[in-house]
């Protein structure tokens, strides 16, 4: 979907003096203050524990706020009753730091899954599979669950299915953390073409070789509070020194699915009923063709 960037109206997201606590003396976000318009590309950018995912989980209202204000599209999100949430996901793209991904549905019914909740016909859901599979280049292991995946396989079904529904917004929880520099440099292209057709789109990252290379606007965090605001075309540096980001090689890749927490994306049907509504085969039968 192509949105053009409105010269007036309300920004994609604005965040107002925005706190989060998590008890007493923990704190998530400390006073945050932060607009981003409509087709903007924003790295969200800081040491571990800065406060990076807290940012993205009040957009997708995993998390709410404590203090202060964030608004999607001029709407308050902390206003938002419970019942609309899953509606509000569907507006957005969401690769979430853990990826989320089913562990009983292979590759291909993890990315038509995400199609199938917003009522996309069969005939729909056959053409873009394979499509988006290809364009995440993991095409070749449509049919294969997840755990039977490395980490950065996983990573990139997590952000097709992410980017299946053609989101307006896209909120992406360290999408090249688990990716050898290659793979993460096309990701991030990836990313870049969908920036370009006016997809708004939110990254999270520690990869600071590649925020530099993109030269895209950089909101760094530290302890929770916004420490630099570099625009797009300016060159940054990090705040806080390099060594204190974690780099590739010290990333965790023992990933836990959690698969519980995923279906509050989703709403999965049941396979006996999902069947039962479409006719469609099984996926023992069927897979889908380029
Ligand atoms: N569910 C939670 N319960 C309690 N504290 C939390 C929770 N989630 C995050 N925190 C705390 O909030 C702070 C910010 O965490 P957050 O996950 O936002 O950091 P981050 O920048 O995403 O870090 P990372 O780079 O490691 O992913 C940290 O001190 C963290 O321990
Ligand atoms: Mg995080």
């Amino acid at each position: 979907m192509s949105m053009a960037k409105a010269e007036n109206g309300p920004p994609h997201l604005a965040f107002d003096r925005v706190e989060v606590y998590y008890s007493a003396l923990v704190a998530g976000l400390k006073g945050v203050s932060l607009s981003i318009e409509r087709g903007e590309f924003v790295f969200l950018c800081g040491q571990t524990g800065s406060g990076k995912s807290t940012l993205l989980k009040l957009i997708t209202r995993e998390v709410r706020e404590t203090k202060g204000q964030v608004s999607l599209l001029g709407r308050d999100l902390g206003q938002l009753p419970d019942r609309e949430i899953p509606y509000l996901r569907r507006q957005m793209g969401i690769v979430p730091q853990d990826y989320g991904l089913l562990p009983n549905k292979k590759v291909w019914e993890n990315v038509a899954y995400a199609m199938r909740a917003v009522d996309r016909s069969k005939r729909e859901v056959r053409a873009k599979v394979p499509q988006i599979l290809e364009q995440v280049n993991i095409m070749h292991r449509a049919d294969a669950f997840p755990y039977e995946l490395s980490g950065g396989e996983q990573q990139r079904v997590a952000i097709a299915r992410a980017l299946i529904n053609d989101p307006p917004l896209l909120i992406a929880d360290e999408p090249t953390g688990n990716l050898d520099p290659t793979h993460s440099a096309e990701i991030m292209a990836l990313l870049s073409r969908l920036n370009e057709q006016g997809t708004t789109i939110i990254v999270a990252t520690h990869d600071i070789p590649i925020v530099q290379r993109l030269q895209q606007r950089v909101v760094e965090l530290e302890f929770g509070t916004i420490v630099g605001d570099t625009a797009a075309g300016e060159t940054w540096s990090p705040n806080i020194s390099s060594a204190e980001y974690t780099t590739f090689e010290e990333k965790e890749t023992d990933y836990q699915f959690d698969g519980e927490e995923f279906e509050i994306y989703l709403e999965e049907p049941s396979p006996e009923a999902a069947a039962e509504e479409t006719g469609e085969p099984t996926h023992e039968e069927e897979t889908p063709r380029a």
